[in-house]
């Protein structure tokens, strides 16, 4: 008897069951930031990180491009580049150019997203002796995979430069983020490096501005995620009742990312009992980002089994970049 293929029913798909978790119950609704990125939602993260207010990726492709020959000077033989999170791996370019123009070099970005693997390969296209191996995955369980590559002798590689830019880090609640280190650290051996990029704290009016940006890029990539879960696991949120609305610290040390209700409603959820009710200005908290002291990045990194052993800081947007050493 021939079968159909097995389709994954919309409503037990990881996402349907976060999102369920997320905006079941009585207290503060929120979704997963890890879901923003659709194909949609990842066109719009290029768009911001293209936006003038939103100066931390300028600051992360000025301070790479700066000190990329300094970086993979420092690389020993056969060090295979794995990314966490490459975007387009636009502001990666100049670092794997200068790798590679030195030694045959393997990069690894590692996405839960296909679209973005897709944007990095073409962003990566031409650079001679550049593999492009990418690997569809959660950042610790697509290291997990590496490592063990490396321990098969299948990787082609003895050492690994860690990429983390962006300031992703700082989309982990702060024991999370030293949490996550740690866990990097583990599939890390000693000698092997990484290359942490965090958004440092700085005035509210202009943290805000970057998350709340005039042309409504980022409000458009926010209100994304209720459209993506209408898509992919046939909630009916109306978007024309939700707007975008940013929270942030007095003294610029994180901002928040919510949907606020602009009145009154229900939603279906499937595989919710019944509709979820929103009160008026209820929000759903979508994301955080931390930002951090640039004195602490150094005991952050030592205490995750690190040694910090350069930092190089943007002179027109609080940003930092830290090239560490695992012990
Ligand atoms: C990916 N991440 C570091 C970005 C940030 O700044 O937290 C995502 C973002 N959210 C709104 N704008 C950009």
């Amino acid at each position: 008897m021939a079968h159909a293929p097995l389709l994954a029913a919309p409503a037990f798909t990881p996402l349907a069951q976060e999102a369920r978790a997320g905006l079941a119950g009585g207290g503060q609704k929120s979704l997963p930031c890890k879901y923003l990125y659709d194909e949609a939602g990842t066109l719009l993260f290029e768009a911001i990180c293209a936006l003038p207010e939103y100066g931390l990726s300028h600051a992360d492709q000025r301070l790479l491009q700066a000190h990329a020959a300094e970086i993979a000077a420092g690389c020993g033989p056969r060090t295979a580049v794995v990314e966490l999170g490459s975007g387009s791996a636009r502001k990666t370019r100049p670092l794997l150019e200068a790798l590679a123009a030195r030694q045959a070099t393997v990069y690894i970005p590692i996405e839960i997203s296909p679209q973005a693997i897709e944007h990095s390969r073409r962003g990566l296209e031409g650079i001679t002796g550049l593999q492009f191996r990418p690997l569809e995955a959660e950042y610790r369980e697509g290291l997990a995979a590496v490592a063990e590559l490396r321990r098969a002798g299948r990787l082609g590689a003895e050492r690994l430069l860690v990429l983390f830019l962006g300031s992703t880090l700082g989309n982990f609640a702060p024991p999370q983020a030293t949490e996550f280190l740690r866990s990097l650290r583990r599939d890390l051996r000693p000698g092997d490096r990484m290359l942490l990029g965090v958004d440092l704290a700085k005035p509210a009016r202009q943290l805000r501005l970057a998350y709340d940006d005039p042309a409504g890029v980022t409000a458009a990539f926010n209100l994304n995620l209720l459209a993506r879960l209408n898509r992919e696991m046939g909630t009916d949120f109306n978007l024309r009742q939700w707007r975008h609305q940013v929270k942030c610290d007095r003294r610029g040390r994180w901002v928040e990312m919510h949907l606020r209700a602009r009145r009154a409603q229900t939603v279906r959820v499937p595989g919710l009992p019944r509709p979820v009710s929103f009160r008026r200005g209820e929000t759903i908290w979508t994301e955080s980002s931390h930002k951090f002291a640039r004195k602490a990045i150094a005991p952050l990194l030592a205490g995750a089994g690190f040694r910090p052993l350069r930092q190089w800081a943007d002179t027109l947007w609080p940003f930092a970049e830290t090239l560490a050493q695992a012990e």
